[in-house]
């Protein structure tokens, strides 16, 4: 069984303009250990992913379809309980801005001493030392004494590190990282990133990196999981995503990407902009940007499989 399997999972925002469909339809399974990246440009839906795993999409959003099977117990149905339970023991989040999972006011060692004291019984000095013990492990110099510090006295480098601390010390099974790296700067992010990775296999945690850079996943994830305006568009595995991709849209994000041969050229940009969920065109939502589109790229299309592979594109690259 797949630690976690997402079925046709649909969720909506209820605006004033309408019913923006910010996912639609969007499965896929991930298996324990391993890592899956989530990319795509600005407003694809990516963090409306996140939220909705967590359960923490908030109105005017809802989750009005699909399942999402975790550890083969159905967390659409879970109650309030049933998730304080799994939020921050079984599943946990890193966000983009730290802050998100800090509390400004509390030290700390305070902070990650009540993750631990909220879901296990430990005494004092256990719990101390898995605090002093998660704070190593993200590669915290001098963990004793950073565990007095408030969030504000540490950099945002550390800052970021003590919120991954406080995702792993449980040793969840999931861990949602939202571009968690993208407002450090590139040589701390891809130190985190090879911590992070490391982390996941050691702890047999699995990670679903998300970001809006194919080429961050390209040494860190298993899988990929492609995303445009709310629909998963192309999958597999990363490698073979990244040689080969069979999306245009894949193909377009990939030359996108700064690399040896375009070096001090202009580099290629996607034609065009992501439409607004509210104006989606009928059909394959690429396609006015698409080079390849033709008349057929008017409906909608489904996922066509292969092996490992899968894609929503009626004339997909050879
Ligand atoms: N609170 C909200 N109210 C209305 N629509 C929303 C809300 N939150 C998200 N959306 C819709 O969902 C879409 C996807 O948002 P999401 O935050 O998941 O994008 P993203 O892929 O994470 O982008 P970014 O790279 O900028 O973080 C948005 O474009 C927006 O249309
Ligand atoms: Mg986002």
């Amino acid at each position: 069984m797949a630690l976690l399997e997402v079925k046709n999972l649909v969720t909506e925002f209820h605006t004033e303009g309408g019913v923006a469909r910010a996912l639609d339809n969007v499965s896929f399974t991930l298996e324990r250990g391993k890592v899956l990246g989530i990319v795509g440009e600005s407003g694809s839906g990516k963090s409306v992913t996140a939220f909705s795993l967590m359960n923490l999409v908030d109105k005017p959003g809802l989750i009005s379809g699909g399942e999402i099977m975790f550890n083969g117990e159905n967390l659409r149905t879970a109650s309030v309980k049933r998730w304080s339970q799994l939020r921050g023991d079984r599943i946990a989040m890193v966000f983009q801005d730290p802050m998100m999972s800090l509390n400004p006011v509390m030290r700390v060692g305070a902070q990650l001493a009540e993750t631990v004291a909220i879901h296990r019984k430990a005494s004092r000095l256990e719990v101390e030392q898995q605090v002093l013990e998660a704070l190593k492990r993200v590669g915290i110099p001098a963990p004793a004494e950073r565990m007095k510090a408030y969030p504000h006295e540490l950099s945002g480098g550390m800052r970021q590190r003590v919120a991954i601390a406080n995702a792993i010390i449980n040793k969840p099974d999931l861990i949602i990282a939202d571009e968690p790296t993208t407002a450090l700067d590139v040589t701390i992010q891809a130190q985190i990133l090879y911590e992070m990775k490391h982390l996941a296999r050691e702890s047999g945690t699995a990670l679903i990196w998300i970001t809006h850079d194919i080429s961050v996943v390209k040494d860190l994830a298993d899988e990929v999981c492609v995303m445009y305006a709310g629909r998963i568009i192309e999958r597999g595995p990363v490698a073979q995503i990244i040689n080969h991709p069979l999306h245009p849209y894949t193909r377009g994000l990939i030359d996108s990407l700064p690399h040896a041969e375009n070096h001090g050229k202009r580099l290629y940009s996607i034609p065009g902009a992501t439409p607004p969920l509210l104006s989606l065109p009928p059909g394959c939502s690429f396609a006015p940007r698409c080079s390849r589109a033709k008349p057929g790229c008017g409906m909608t299309p489904p996922v066509f499989r292969a092996e490992s592979r899968e894609h929503r594109c009626f004339f997909p690259l050879a």
